[in-house]
């Protein structure tokens, strides 16, 4: 039944007005089977399939969407935990409930819509979903894409809130100067990559930290960052930054959190910035937690502010036009790592805290 009606609805065969058919497809979508307090593993997850009509209620705005591409990010893990403090920030942030749809950022096509603003066939972006089709209510959180000319990709990842992060975090929290010396953490990550560029094209000296040589390689060949190193090589993390500043850092971009926060607020200058993006050291460790010197804070004026993309949406329109020109330019290099397929995306989620990616961790759920 499931292949007959979505055969009927992929080729928009006739249904004569007499043969009553619902249409439906079999929506295969990703769950948490109980919360998650450590690392996440494969059997925490399960790949559910749920048959989902698709037809909406009569008068509402509601929208079908099937998912193309999906957002791998850190913050779900705080989401799948009983409790965490982070879900009080923003919708964004509410916690994820074992064995229900997960939502999750991304760029879907409209299936089916009653909503006047948008037409079937059309590109979105917001929230969808770690599945296949997802029902939207009132089309909420939702907004038409328009690619301008970039793979719908880019949308998922350096246009979307990865991209936004480290353009508002840099530019906005850390008020770089010319000339000045920038450190940041996860550095091939989908934030990091993009900060190390930014303060490259800013005129800063650049370095980051990563999990294992072939990153380093990637930064400093691909990148442009002047200068990077495997934190996971190096047992003494302050003497480490001690050697790669000799002359002290001004900025901090923290992904991270733990020891390396303690060792850049060692390393730092007199009023030192640290930008407080994230700290995914910690996520999975509730033991671990960063404790910085705070004589060095204060005696240093150091100015450790943490932040939050949602804060910066103002900037999208700005943000969204300096991006696509340095694409255009080649003066930005987009670093994205895909995978395909809906079940694909736990182990995509698991690998972000193992250091499997390199660049924005996406998803391709379909193509089209
Ligand atoms: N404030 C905001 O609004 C905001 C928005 C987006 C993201 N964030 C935060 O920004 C950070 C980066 O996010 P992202 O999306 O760009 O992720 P990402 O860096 O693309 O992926 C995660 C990376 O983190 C590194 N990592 C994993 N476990 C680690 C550990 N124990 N210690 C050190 N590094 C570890 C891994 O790289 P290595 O191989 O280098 O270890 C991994 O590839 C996260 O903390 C995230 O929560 C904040």
């Amino acid at each position: 039944m499931y292949q007959l009606t979505y055969l009927l609805y992929k080729h928009q065969w006739h249904i004569p007005p007499s043969m009553k058919v619902t249409m439906e497809v079999n929506n295969r979508y990703i769950t948490i089977k109980t919360h998650i307090e450590g690392a996440p593993k494969e059997s925490d997850f399960e790949l559910k399939n749920a048959a989902l009509a698709l037809s909406i209620e009569a008068g509402s705005n509601d929208l079908i969407v099937k998912t193309l591409y999906v957002s791998i990010d850190p913050y779900q893990i705080n989401r799948m935990k009983s409790y965490s403090s982070s879900r009080k920030a923003t919708v964004a942030a509410a916690p994820i409930t074992p064995g229900e749809a997960i939502d999750g950022y991304g760029v879907a096509k409209i299936v089916v819509s009653g909503n006047p603003e948008f037409q079937k066939d059309e590109l979105v972006v917001g929230f969808v979903g770690w599945g296949e089709y997802k029902l939207v209510k009132g089309g909420d959180r939702l907004r038409k894409l328009d690619p301008m000319g970039f793979p719908l990709s880019h949308h998922t990842g350096i246009f979307g809130y990865g991209g936004l992060t480290a353009y508002s975090g840099f530019f906005e929290i850390c008020k770089p100067r010319k000339g000045e010396k920038v450190f940041v953490s996860g550095a091939s990550g989908s934030v990091g990559n993009l900060v190390g560029q930014f303060a490259k094209l800013f005129g800063c000296y650049v370095v980051g930290s990563v999990g294992n040589n072939k990153k380093v390689a990637v930064l400093k060949e691909k990148l442009g960052f002047d200068d990077a190193f495997n934190y996971k090589e190096e047992p003494d993390l302050k003497a480490t930054l001690r050697r790669y500043f000799p002359d002290g850092i001004d900025v901090y971009f923290d992904n991270v959190g733990g020891d390396m926060l303690e060792a850049a607020v060692a390393n730092m200058n007199l009023f030192g910035r640290v930008a407080a993006c994230g700290a995914i050291s910690e996520y999975t460790n509730a033991s671990k937690r960063a404790s910085p010197n705070m004589l060095d804070v204060v005696y240093k004026r150091i100015k450790i502010q943490g932040f939050l993309v949602s804060d910066h949406i103002n900037l999208y329109a700005d943000f969204v036009s300096t991006i696509g020109d340095h694409l255009r330019n080649g003066k930005i290099q987009p670093l994205e790592d895909i995978s395909n397929g809906v079940e694909s995306i736990p182990s995509a989620f698991i690998g972000l805290f193992q250091g499997d990616n390199i660049g924005k961790k996406i998803v391709c759920v379909a193509e089209d």
